[in-house]
């Protein structure tokens, strides 16, 4: 059905994470996934615009916060990965200095000790799940969270998600969550992750 909201291109092709995320798993993850979470989050506020009771509108909740929370978190997500530096293909990886990477080491001392706890706090999510690294926007400091599901981060402002559903990585990682997660930080866009945190500075 046609809607309000559309998929997202990605900004690299579907190969372009590799050996890091195969080209199936990217391929799967945002043609098939995301555009459930999509076709889902219209079909589900299509249905809300033409009810006429609370109890409609309150049974529509669940799917309202699930497509609608999947969508913003792909959406992040696709943003905040890039091509990886150490296989030359792009700047995935690399955190040159500036205030990203001043604030990850006033949080956290440096970004090996970031890696470090950010992949132990996803790796304690039971279930399906985010990780975050989030802007505290009350103590201006980076924090990690998780979040459940497909619940997006509203506490903090996003700098980087890792999404932790197997969707995201059996096909190339099985049950090893670990290998996941190390690999990931090569894709990382910490170019985005800045953007984000000097737009948030702003707010
Ligand atoms: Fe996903």
């Amino acid at each position: 059905m046609s809607g309000q909201h559309t998929l997202p291109d990605l900004p690299y092709s579907y190969d372009a994470l590799e050996p890091f995320i195969s080209r199936q798993i990217m391929e799967l993850h945002h043609k098939k996934h995301h555009q459930t979470y999509v076709n889902a989050l219209n079909a589900a506020e299509a249905a809300y615009a033409k009810s006429s009771t609370p109890k409609e509108r309150i049974a529509l909740q669940a799917a309202l916060k699930f497509n609608g929370g999947g969508h913003i978190n792909h959406s992040l997500f696709w943003k905040n990965l890039a091509p990886a530096a150490s296989e030359k293909k792009g700047h995935g990886g690399n955190l040159h200095d500036g205030p990203l990477k001043a604030a990850i080491e006033q949080a956290f001392g440096s970004l090996e000790n970031l890696k470090k706890e950010f992949n132990t706090a996803t790796l304690g999510i039971q279930g399906s799940g985010w990780g975050w690294l989030g802007l505290n926007p009350t103590t201006k400091r980076l924090e990690i969270l998780t979040t459940p599901n497909q619940d997006p981060l509203l506490t903090h402002v996003p700098i980087i998600g890792v999404d932790i559903w197997e969707h995201a990585f059996y096909l190339q990682y099985l049950n090893v969550k670990a290998d996941y997660l190390n690999a990931i930080w090569h894709v990382i866009d910490f170019q985005e992750a800045e953007k984000r945190l000097t737009e948030s500075a702003k707010l």
